[in-house]
């Protein structure tokens, strides 16, 4: 049997992570893994019931620390609960997002710290942290243009430029911090380019 992989996608909202985790889904099924798909906030029961809490645009007094909290709760369960399994089973695991998103998010955009957000993550994560991960880089400007045709926007989307573009930077600081795991892409090149560069990687990262 195979070993399990851990692969990870981050990048502002609407980088079109959704559509090359299906394509990398599909090639590495190809190569004879089986495959687990997840997303944070999300992935198992409890930790779809934090997202609700997370994602709901009434609540806008929600304090960053508790929000951090809570995205770091929701990885626990979905770590414990359905990833480590996966991989002892030897299953290739591709996270929608891991704890990148809360190091941009909270600790860069929200200003809380990255070392502080690690920090916290690491009692949620124990130590578990993907080989590969693919950041499909989007400028704010863009990321805003791809939503503006969607009805309903979640309590993240909603807040304005600014924080899109701190996202954006901080998810190039955090490239440059560990070039060794993640890899960056340019998400407004075609999508059958940026398949073809995560294939590539994953193929010299695995040997696949
Ligand atoms: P996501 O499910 O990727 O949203 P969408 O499907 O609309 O792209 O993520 C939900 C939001 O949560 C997104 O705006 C990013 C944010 N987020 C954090 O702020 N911290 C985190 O740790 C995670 C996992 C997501």
């Amino acid at each position: 049997m195979k070993n399990g992989i851990f692969i990870s996608f981050e990048g502002p909202d609407g980088s079109g992570k959704t559509t090359q985790i299906e394509r990398l889904a599909a090639f590495l099924k190809e190569q004879g893994y089986e495959c687990l798909i997840t997303r944070e906030p999300g992935g198992t029961a409890i930790s779809e019931a934090v997202r609700g809490i997370l994602l709901d645009p009434a609540y806008k007094e929600m304090d960053y620390m508790t929000e951090a909290m809570l995205y770091a709760s929701a990885r626990a369960q979905l770590v414990a609960e359905v990833i480590r399994p996966a991989l002892s089973e030897g299953k290739a695991v591709i996270s929608d997002r891991f704890v990148d998103s809360s190091v941009v998010y909270q600790g860069i955009a929200r200003g809380l710290g990255i070392d502080e957000v690690y920090r916290l993550n690491g009692f949620a994560i124990q130590g578990l942290m993907p080989s590969l991960t693919i950041h499909l880089d989007l400028s704010a400007e863009e990321g805003i243009r791809r939503k503006k045709n969607q009805a309903e926007l979640d309590r993240l989307e909603q807040e304005d430029i600014s924080f899109h573009a701190q996202v954006t930077e901080g998810y190039r600081t955090l490239a440059k911090l560990s070039p060794d795991r993640i890899h960056t892409i340019d998400a407004t090149l075609p999508v059958e380019v940026i398949e073809e560069r995560i294939r590539a990687l994953v193929q010299e990262e695995f040997g696949k």
